[in-house]
Order: structure tokens, then C-alpha cells, then sequence
């Protein structure tokens, strides 16, 4: 069954732990992610299909594609849209019957965010679609495939960030508290007590983007300051493309279907590893 995320971040920012949202481009991809839900137990995981990956599968493809992986294995899926700075592909991705859409208006002013992303909220709302939006910006790590971010980092604003929920009524908030997106230069810094500030005067579930290579101790820091939607992309491909790599360098390199069973594999591995560091329950 195809869900929203409402209900699943309510119950994860009340019970303290985390619903991964991992990113998908194709069949292996979101079957994977599925795979690694089922072993690990849990039925609450979200496969986040980004604005960027049109090229790869229209929002139809990507809709239907869902819909029957969780039909089939009677899996809670939510179909959620990631990063989406066009109102008219989100309008696109409700008629398609996406669970969840994120409106990114971060590189916006706070005005134009807010008044955006409350008009995606209300359309969102009638189709029974929950909404995530994003204030303040991450920095790009090594390898990011999240489009054309700097170095530059904007830390979330504590106060701006409870104004905006109650200007919104956004489902969730994505937060930038010191992760970036893809791999880390060096140790990562997140700052806990701008995420406490955070959560204490929002009290909505809360979001961390660049979800790639922060420890498990971290997380479970942030989650217990309000995080309950982590989202991660760098990681899942890097290892699957080592992975396939190695594959290829084989004296008598798989058949391309071998290869199809073998990214679904290496993406299970990677999504499994860090629902365990989320503590998701079924
Ligand atoms: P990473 O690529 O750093 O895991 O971040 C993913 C992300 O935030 C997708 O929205």
C-alpha cells in the first residue's frame, strides 16, 4: 500500500527513532530498498525519487513501479519526491499519486519559502499528500549529487524555523545543522544544540538531508532532538558502484540481468545498515 508519510513520522518522532527515506532511480534501485525494509522488519521506509532523476523514469513509472513492489510484498511504502524546486512538477507528482512531495524553496528568501511552499501545502493536503520543506542550506561533500550547492552552509535559523511551520503547515522540516551532502571532508560537525533549539520550539517532525557517513551515535543524537526522517543517496550508489566495479573487472564480466540482481543487493546492504542505525520498528 501506497502511504503518505504523516502518520509514519508522527508515530517515529513520538516513539524516538528515525524512517530512513533513501533515494531511488530505477527498478534495482527502489527494489532494494524494499528488500532491506522487509529483512530488517520494518514497515515504515520511504523511497525518495528526486526532481533530478526525471531522466532516469517519468513520475508515472516511478508511481506505478511502487505501487506494485509494495502491492506485491504488502509493504507500507511511501513514494516521496525529493528536492523539487518546481511547483508544476510537484502539482505533476500529486496527480501521480505520490505519497509525499518536498518543495525546496531554500535558496529563496524566508518570505517567497513560506509563501510557496504554503501553496504546495494546500494542494498537497487536499490529495491526502503529506509536504516537507527546507529552511536554511547544506554544504556539498565530496562526490554530492544534490545539483549545484557550494561549500557554503546556512544553519538553520531556530525562531525562523517555528515561524515557518506555523505560517505552512508543512508535515515535516528539513534542517541544516552541519551535515552536507554526500561524502564528509572530515569528521562532522552537527551542531546538537541549534537541533534542540530546533525541536523545542517546533515540535514537528523534523528532517536531516546528507544522511551519507554520519555516525551511528550522531544520529541517534539527533534523533533524540526531533529527527525523524533521514534521507541518504552519496552512500547508496558509491558502494554500489565499487561493488559492480569489481564485478566488471572479472575475467568473464555478468550478464546485464546478473548485474540487475546484483545493484538490488548492494543497494539492500547499504539502505539495511542504516535502518539499523535508525531504530525503525515495524
Ligand atoms: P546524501 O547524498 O549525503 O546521503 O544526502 C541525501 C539527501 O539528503 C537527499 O535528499
Amino acid at each position: 500500500m501506497l502511504v503518505n508519510f504523516r502518520e509514519m513520522l508522527g508515530e517515529a518522532y513520538e516513539k524516538g527513532y528515525a524512517v530512513g527515506s533513501f533515494n531511488v532511480y530505477n527498478y534495482e534501485t527502489m527494489r532494494g530498498v524494499c528488500d532491506a525494509a522487509l529483512e530488517s522488519g520494518t514497515n515504515s521506509v520511504i523511497v525518495a525519487f528526486g526532481a533530478k532523476y526525471l531522466e532516469n523514469m517519468s513520475l508515472g513509472e516511478a508511481a506505478a513501479l511502487a505501487r506494485a513492489l509494495s502491492e506485491e510484498r504488502s509493504l507500507k511504502l511511501c513514494l516521496h519526491l525529493d528536492h523539487c524546486k518546481s511547483l508544476e512538477t510537484i502539482y505533476a507528482a500529486l496527480r501521480a499519486g505520490f505519497g509525499s512531495v518536498m518543495y525546496d524553496g531554500s535558496e529563496l528568501p524566508f518570505e517567497q519559502n513560506a509563501a510557496n511552499t504554503a501553496r504546495v501545502c494546500e494542494a498537497a493536503h487536499a490529495c491526502g499528500v503529506s509536504v516537507e520543506a527546507e529552511l536554511g542550506s547544506l554544504a556539498a561533500g565530496e562526490q554530492s549529487h544534490e545539483g549545484e550547492k557550494t561549500d557554503r552552509e546556512i544553519y538553520t535559523d531556530p525562531a525562523a524555523a517555528a515561524e515557518f511551520i506555523e505560517k505552512t503547515g508543512v508535515d515535516a522540516l528539513a534542517v541544516s545543522v552541519g551535515t552536507v551532502h554526500g561524502l564528509y571532508k572530515g569528521e562532522p560537525n552537527i551542531r546538537l544544540d541549534i537541533l534542540e533549539d530546533i525541536n523545542g520550539r517546533c515540535k514537528t517532525p523534523l528532517v536531516l538531508h546528507g544522511g551519507s557517513g554520519i555516525p551511528e551515535e550522531t544520529i541517534r543524537e539527533c534523533i533524540k532532538r526531533g529527527i525523524a526522517k533521514i534521507n541518504v543517496n552519496t552512500e547508496i550508489s558509491v558502494y554500489a558502484v565499487s561493488r559492480l566495479k569489481d564485478d566488471f573487472a572479472a575475467e568473464k564480466p555478468p550478464h546485464l540481468s546478473v548485474l540487475s540482481i546484483r545493484q538490488r543487493e548492494y543497494v539492500k546492504e547499504t539502505v539495511k545498515k542504516y535502518i539499523s542505525f535508525f531504530g525503525a520498528r515495524a
